[in-house]
């Protein structure tokens, strides 16, 4: 039976790309992606905050059906969080996914689980959705803990979310130890952990939730691996970092059902 899920691949710039370097990046990125790709795939960028409104503009006033994405947001609607920016400044610029809980936010920035939840139910409150980012570090992997790890996360940042939401957000499956490293998981490994995210979301959320949330393995993924990776079956798209940064591989990324 073919998958309900329409694939997502997101391209995480993290903080690459000026606001020039950010609309060129998305202009010739318009030029590679085809008709036939956006209706194949969902494609999201998340630029840095300062590019935002820039490729805003771009998408519409060129009418590109690429979604605009952010990598943060604060879960207050307003106060005194100096450097901070509210969920409803993020959607009013038009974005539809914020990533949440990112591994570099966890560990540089020190967000906790409680954080995260806190984070992903604000970007519902404001109408946008969430990708929350869960992952084990090398240790963990090491010591086999990372079901555990991952499950919980899963069931942490969820925390507080109706069903029905849950079936309409993405989670991002980012093994720590193959973020930027060069190293990614098997396909079988990534796959076997997907797995884990979904039965988790079964486990709190019911059968229907988990058959329509939206799973994105991350860590590496490049133009020769991501067919593969795409090949599972509860792997429903991609988050990218490194890659994305570049048009021409982030769209060879989005055309893998062409063969690389
Ligand atoms: P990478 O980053 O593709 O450079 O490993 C992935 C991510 O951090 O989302």
């Amino acid at each position: 039976m073919p998958s309900p899920r329409r694939p997502l691949i997101s391209g995480n710039w993290k903080m690459h790309h000026n606001h020039f370097e950010a609309i060129q990046t998305v202009q010739k990125l318009s030029y590679r992606l085809t008709n036939d790709d956006y209706e194949a795939v969902d494609v999201s960028v998340h630029p840095p905050f300062t590019d935002i409104r820039s490729i805003q503009t771009l998408l519409q006033s060129e009418n590109i059906p690429i979604a605009l994405g952010a990598q943060h947001c604060h879960f207050e609607e307003k106060g005194a969080f100096t450097g901070e920016v509210a969920p409803s400044m993020l959607a009013k610029l038009d974005v539809t996914y914020v990533i949440a809980g990112h591994s570099e936010r966890r560990e540089v920035f020190g967000e906790d689980d409680e954080m995260v939840n806190k984070k992903v139910r604000a970007i519902l409150k404001a109408e946008m959705t969430p990708i929350l980012c869960v992952g084990e570090t090398l240790d963990e992997r090491d010591a086999g803990g990372t079901d555990d790890k991952v499950s919980g996360q899963v069931r942490a940042g969820l925390a507080g979310v109706k069903k029905e939401q849950v079936a309409g957000l993405v989670i991002a499956y980012e093994p720590i130890w193959a973020i930027g490293t060069g190293r990614t998981a098997t396909p079988d490994d990534a796959q076997t952990t997907c797995a884990v995210v979904r039965a988790t979301v079964a486990d709190a959320f019911g059968a229907d939730a988990a058959a329509a949330v939206r799973i994105q393995y991350g860590g590496s993924v490049k133009p020769g691996n991501a067919g593969d990776l795409m090949a599972q079956p509860d792997i429903d798209g991609a988050l990218v970092g490194g890659a994305s940064l570049d048009a021409d591989e982030f769209a060879r990324i989005v055309q893998w059902r062409m063969g690389d």
